[in-house]
């Protein structure tokens, strides 16, 4: 295992849930931390914790994943702060679970916009950056649910099954440049993801369902897992789920 000193990690979608994990994970293996995502008061509650308790460096750029300027940006200022981006982590995303026949029409939108082409993004902004160098770590967190469809998940699913797609074609097309990509697919973990759900019968399909998420942390482990494999190695897919309670 290699240690993550003096590499930079920026992580989108690091105000809650997986990313923030993400975060404070990689911190915890000696990374400098770029912290994106549109609640900056959150961001820079996390990047106090993270410099006081790991020691590293940390900045805080608000950034909209959608809007392809400010992606640009975030890559642009991390290089001029760090000197050179080792590991991006397109985390930021939203699950507006509904039935197709309720027609979500504007929620479907946020979701390719998030989902998708923030992205897209991520991989334009850093990309370029990380060719140069002849090095780099791209993550892009899908989920389980881009791996299977479920009643509700039609869309939320089609954005996710896309960024496995862009997973695989990376990993093919990028395999000789020196630039690894990781594809992590989160079962059920407890965060705020579920809180933005505005169907109602979909929450109500949700009362009745028990089952014991895995933590932030959990997936959090995985990503740390792959960015300090040695550089000849490419951790390509991870699938974490939470166990069935006996
Ligand atoms: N929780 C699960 O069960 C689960 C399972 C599989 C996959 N995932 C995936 O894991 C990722 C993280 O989700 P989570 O569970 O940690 O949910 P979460 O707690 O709701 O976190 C979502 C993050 O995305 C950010 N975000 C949303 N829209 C954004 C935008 N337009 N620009 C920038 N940031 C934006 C949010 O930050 P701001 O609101 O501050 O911008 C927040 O930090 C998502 O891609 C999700 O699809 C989650």
């Amino acid at each position: 295992m290699t240690t993550l000193s003096n590499k930079t990690a920026i992580v989108t979608g690091a105000s809650s849930g997986i990313g923030k994990a993400i975060a404070k994970n990689l911190a915890d293996e000696g990374a400098n931390v770029v912290l994106a995502a549109r609640r900056s008061e959150k961001l820079k509650e996390l990047a106090e914790e993270v410099h006081s308790e790991y020691g590293v460096q940390t900045n805080v750029i608000e950034t909209d994943v959608t809007k392809r300027e400010e992606m640009e940006n975030l890559v642009q200022q991390t290089v001029e702060q760090f000197g050179s981006i080792d590991i991006f982590v397109n985390n930021a995303g939203v699950m507006l679970l509904s039935f197709l026949k309720n027609d979500h029409v504007d929620e479907w939108e946020q979701m390719v916009d998030v989902n998708i082409k923030g992205v897209l993004f991520g991989i334009h902004a850093a990309l370029p950056e990380m060719l140069k160098q002849e090095t780099g770590h791209i993550i892009n967190v899908s989920s389980v649910a881009g791996h299977e469809v479920f009643p509700s998940s039609t869309v939320y699913s089609a954005t996710k099954y896309a960024v496995r797609a862009l997973s695989m074609g990376m990993e093919k097309e990028l395999s000789n440049s020196g630039v690894r990509v990781t594809n992590v697919s989160p079962g059920a973990v407890d965060t705020e993801l579920t809180d933005h759900i505005t169907d109602g019968e979909v929450l109500d399909m949700f009362k009745d369902r028990k089952m014991e998420p895995l933590e932030a942390e959990d997936i959090a482990r995985s990503v740390t897992y792959a960015v300090t494999q040695p550089s000849y190695v490419n951790v390509n897919e991870v699938i974490v789920r939470p166990m069935h309670k006996r």
